[in-house]
């Protein structure tokens, strides 16, 4: 659907790589380059008219954001990405409220940047980080996540879709566990945001990170919300311009309020006013409409893909529109070559899931991962190219 709106979506491409950013609809380019060429300012510094509009657009933004996933506009921080949103998470917030010996419970299909941070964090305070086991579709499900759950527990951090198996983790019902026994509970939505309702308030969550780019917006721009009371206590990573109320020579200072607070010097506007109007595009759409395309997508090809025996595919749950699959006897990069051969593009290696290979015993696949804007011809397309793969080495080399 929609596809129209994306100038890159020329006859005979195939664009399979949207887990790792998706394409851009014109409306949102248009919005940018509106600001570049009609209203660039500053924000929060001018009283000329451009400048005024400039503010309006950007602060604006935040509103969308609260309608789209239902939180407070005054608790939406404008960040570089869902990697600098989960680091303010933790170098923020954790690194202050957590101590030697609190357990963080995180699994291993997890993004590493909602590992790393916390590896380091290990490094500095002695946390104790513990992986909840996957089952045997490696998949994170609520009651194993319970079991793992003890009075040292202070944090269950995890993805509420993972980017290389896309499983559906059950967010209300493990955010209404976290409230009731005062566990925080952070949530990486990168890839769940851009494809599906997600409810910030009624599904407890602490924190919830995401991307603009994964959403039809521009790169360099992301969220992190955060429960005000959280946010009340969390500290800046950055400090300058825009974010303090004063300073003196004493070294006294104050900082300004909840979000200007996170958001020292000249933020992304561009990419801020762009991300408002991918979200709009977005809602306009309507994320239930988006999740059941990827879901009739995934099915399809999954069908699709009986018909060959030398493909193994690691997620068959049809929950959303990811699915990782190896060719037999080829490394996952050739096989990625070779479909770029047929103007199909997706990703191969590790996906930044490197703690996955211990629990699926594979360190590489390719990922198709699906959005709105492709059809069932694109995977007929790929299918067609699959029918070629005992040419792949001659096609490659
Ligand atoms: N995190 C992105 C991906 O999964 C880059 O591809």
């Amino acid at each position: 659907m929609n596809r129209e709106d994306f100038p890159m979506l020329q006859e005979g491409f195939v664009f399979f790589d949207n887990g790792a950013t998706t394409l851009k609809p014109k409306c949102v380019v248009d919005a940018m380059k509106r600001y570049y060429e009609e209203h660039t300012s500053n924000i929060h510094r001018g009283d000329y008219d451009a400048a005024v509009k400039t503010n309006a657009l950007y602060d604006g933004v935040r509103k969308i954001v609260s309608q789209f996933v239902n939180c407070d506009p005054n608790c939406v921080i404008y960040t570089s990405g869902a990697t600098h949103s989960l680091n303010m998470v933790v170098f923020g917030y954790m690194r202050k409220h957590l101590k030697k010996g609190d357990e963080v419970l995180l699994n291993k299909a997890e993004h590493a940047s909602n590992i790393l941070p916390w590896i380091k964090l290990q490094e500095e305070i002695g946390i104790v980080l513990k992986y909840v086991p996957l089952d045997e579709n490696y998949e994170c499900s609520f009651e194993s996540i319970e079991k793992c759950v003890t009075d040292k527990t202070k944090v269950i951090s995890l993805a509420q879709v993972t980017n290389v198996i896309g499983d559906v983790r059950d967010v209300t019902r493990i955010g209404k566990f976290c409230r009731e026994h005062h566990i925080l509970f952070n949530v990486d939505g990168a890839q769940s945001v851009p494809h599906m309702k997600v409810d910030f308030e009624n599904s407890d969550m602490d924190f919830l990170s995401f991307s603009g780019h994964k959403m039809c917006g521009p790169t360099g721009v992301g969220v992190l919300i955060g429960r005000r009371e959280l946010l009340e206590e969390m500290e800046p990573l950055c400090y300058g311009g825009g974010m303090n109320a004063f300073f003196e020579e004493d070294n006294s200072y104050e900082l300004k309020e909840i979000p200007v607070r996170f958001e020292a010097g000249t933020p992304p506007i561009a990419e801020v006013i762009g991300l408002g109007e991918a979200i709009t595009y977005l809602m306009n759409i309507g994320m239930e409409r988006i999740h059941e395309q990827e879901v009739s997508l995934k099915k399809y090809l999954l069908e699709k893909l009986k018909e060959f025996d030398d493909i193994t595919v690691y997620n068959q749950n049809p929950n959303s529109g990811i699915v990782s699959l190896n060719l037999e006897g080829v490394f996952a990069q050739d096989f990625s070559i070779f479909l770029n051969h047929f103007h199909i593009a997706v990703r191969a290696g590790n996906h930044c899931a490197k703690l996955l290979k211990d629990e699926m015993d594979v360190k590489n696949t390719v990922r198709i991962s699906m959005y709105f804007y492709n059809t069932f011809e694109d995977i007929d397309q790929f299918i067609d190219a699959l029918r070629h793969r005992s040419e792949i080495f001659q096609i490659i080399l």
